[in-house]
């Protein structure tokens, strides 16, 4: 049967320049490297300069995926932005990208669903792309976290940093298989009665403020493993694929022992696990398509790997994606 799948046409990345070690963290706050990383897996992570905002980190990441991959400009039909950290409240950060890449037509919008922002912004690019309405779509996660952290709370600010990762998906004929190249199928759900453990204390409509992080990681934490892992389970289990049949599961990056923890209730070996949060930190939005594209540039990632996303942020929003490479 034939069907239309949205094929992943190329991806790239971009992190600030500036790094920040656990040792510069353990100067501002009582905190410690040892204890960072025992409890996180995070070493270093990029922060932003005081004149790169969001749109300027999605531009960098999608010039990098356009470039290496020779996409045009006037190919694009429609750019996604998924961020917690916009430029701005409006316009859209999305628009804001359009524009700065030449593009003149089709269509932008920013996506608001936290760390799991990447993973719905591909599920509607996909859902567009095979409907028929965008033939070519742009997808981008880019977070400037650092903005949005209170750099005196240690329960938060050692766990976030900055940086953008783009795709682009475009249509492609299929077979209707899980042999397909392309998107074979994703899942996204949501639940807000969870919306006290992981939210901003501020907000244009609450207080007209920005607000800084608050989080009760515990709870976070214990939450996190089963809703990733069922998510991945009814993904895979929906088109008949077996994590054995996988080359590579690339989950959010928060928390190596969230990840790891994952990893084992969906019975991966660790070698097939992307990891990144050691050196990006969360980035919220970003994590995914910067992991993603951390292996696509060095190779690890070849043409046709069967590869399981998975992301959990705060709402609680949560999903997973598997894709053909
Ligand atoms: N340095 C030193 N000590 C610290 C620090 C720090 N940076 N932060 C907290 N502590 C202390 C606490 O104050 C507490 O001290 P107390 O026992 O005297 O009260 C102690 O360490 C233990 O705190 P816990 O919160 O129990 O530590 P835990 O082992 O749970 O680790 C962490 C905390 C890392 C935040 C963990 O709970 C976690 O990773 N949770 C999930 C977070 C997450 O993944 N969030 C993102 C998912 S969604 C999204 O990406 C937006």
């Amino acid at each position: 049967m034939s069907v239309i799948r949205s094929k992943i046409l190329g991806v790239g990345s971009y992190l600030p320049e500036r790094v920040m070690t656990n040792d510069d963290l353990s100067k501002m706050v009582d905190t410690s490297d040892e204890w960072i990383v025992e409890r996180t897996g995070i070493k270093i992570r990029h922060i932003a300069s005081e004149y790169e905002m969001t749109s300027d980190l999605a531009v960098k990441a999608a010039q990098d995926a356009l470039g290496k991959n020779h996409i045009l400009i006037g190919d694009l039909d429609a750019v996604i932005v998924a961020t917690t950290t916009p430029d701005r409240t409006f316009p859209a950060t999305a628009t804001k990208v359009q524009t700065q890449l030449g593009m003149t037509r089709g269509f932008a919008f920013d996506l608001q669903a936290v760390c799991s922002g990447f993973l719905y912004a591909m599920t509607m690019a996909d859902s567009l792309i095979r409907s028929g309405q965008v033939k070519t779509a742009l997808v981008i996660g880019s977070e400037t976290l650092s903005r949005l952290v209170d750099w005196k709370d240690r329960n938060t600010c050692v766990l976030f940093g900055d940086g953008a990762g783009a795709v682009v998906l475009s249509a492609a004929q299929g077979d209707g298989t899980v042999e397909d190249t392309g998107i074979l199928n994703t899942k996204i759900f949501s639940d807000g009665s969870f919306g006290d453990l992981l939210y901003t204390t501020g907000g244009p409509s609450y207080s007209q403020t920005v607000g800084t992080i608050f989080m009760n990681g515990r709870e976070v934490f214990r939450q996190a493993v089963g809703k990733l892992a069922t998510a991945a389970e009814q993904v895979l289990s929906e088109v008949g694929v077996k994590s054995d049949d996988l080359s590579w599961f690339i989950p959010h990056q928060a928390n190596l022992r969230i990840i790891d923890s994952t990893a084992k209730k969906l019975g991966l070996p660790l070698s097939k696990v992307v990891v990144t949060v050691h050196h990006h930190a969360n980035t919220s939005a970003a994590s995914i398509p910067l992991a993603l594209a951390e292996k696509v540039n060095s190779g690890e990632i070849k043409k046709g790997d069967l590869l399981l996303f998975d992301a959990m942020g705060g709402g609680f929003t949560w999903g997973a994606m598997l894709a053909r490479f």
